[in-house]
């Protein structure tokens, strides 16, 4: 017997496979001149660092639902430099928060160095993520009391680093972020780049896996930022895993990797042949 026309099933739901040649699926908006669609990695490639499948994150706000994840896959290779780009409220911040595992999902699966992270306790899955990963969010999450140097030990005190060895360490990178004579001030007596140099150094400090920023030159002035920015690609080449969420299109055009999100959803994904290191915000 011949196989009957593939036809949607109930509800509308096109599975790409099942349709009939001449029906073309929803395609993603076409590649600008230097851009290539990111492959799936080769088997002898870089390691994976991350591989996020089916992610979804529904935030429910009384009656009010919204999809802020509808089943993202992401896959990042050690060494990648990633750029999440897309409109305000595209869920690039969710993306961040589910990924790293600061925040529940509703469906999918999340590893991280091959650990499967939301199937983790509570507390194993803290302990991971202090091990393996560092954030630079936005607001510079300083704390106020502690000064640059007990901020940068803060993170390598909670993994159980003997104290003298973590103001050893604090003390280096500090420096190596050009901060070397500011160990003893508050955050409130350093500049905004400082501030958010301590923050750098903060996530590098325990040499993550996996370095997350989300606007990390948000509220910077140009020549800040360019700084800051500076940075991390420094780091990156040192092979630095980084994934970097912004709006800034001087960030998207200096990344290697850039990937787009509309309503939830990553609708385009792809790496450059070039990249630029300068800011133009
Ligand atoms: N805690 C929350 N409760 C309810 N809805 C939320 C919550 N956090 C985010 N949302 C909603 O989820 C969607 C995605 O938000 P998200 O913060 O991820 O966007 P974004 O891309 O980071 O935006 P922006 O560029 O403005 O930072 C938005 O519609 C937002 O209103
Ligand atoms: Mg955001």
């Amino acid at each position: 017997m011949v196989d009957p026309t593939p036809e949607a099933p109930p509800g509308g739901e096109w599975n790409a496979s099942a349709l009939p040649l001449h029906v073309q699926a929803p395609q993603p908006p076409p590649a600008p001149a230097g851009y290539y669609d990111a492959a799936p990695p080769a088997a002898d490639a870089a390691p994976l660092r991350l591989e996020a499948r089916g992610v979804r994150k529904v935030y429910r706000t009384g009656s009010v639902e919204v999809e802020a994840l509808a089943g993202v896959d992401l896959s990042v290779a050690a060494g990648e430099l990633v750029a999440v780009m897309g409109a305000s409220g595209s869920g690039k911040t969710t993306l961040l928060n589910c990924l790293s595992g600061l925040d529940e999902i509703d469906d999918g699966e999340v590893f991280v160095d091959g650990v499967d992270i939301q199937r983790l306790p509570d507390a194993k899955r803290t302990e991971h993520r202090a091990r393996s990963m560092g954030f630079v969010f936005q607001a510079f999450n300083l704390i106020p009391v502690f000064t640059a140097v007990e901020n940068v030990e803060l993170p390598m005190l909670l993994v159980g680093t003997p104290a003298k060895e973590a103001r050893e360490r604090a003390s280096e990178i500090l420096a190596r972020v050009g901060l070397g004579d500011r160990l003893g001030n508050r955050p409130n007596e350093m500049s905004g780049g400082e501030q958010q140099r301590t923050t750098v150094a903060r996530a590098l400090v325990t040499e993550p896996s996996i370095v997350w920023a989300d606007e990390p030159t948000g509220n910077l002035d140009t020549h800040t930022a360019q700084t800051v920015l500076d940075l991390l690609w420094e780091l990156n080449d040192h092979g630095q895993t980084l994934i970097v969420v912004t709006h800034d299109p001087a960030i998207g055009d200096s990344a290697a990797r850039v990937v787009n999100m509309r309503d939830g959803s990553v609708i385009a994904d792809r790496v450059q042949e070039k990249r630029r290191v300068e800011a133009s915000r």
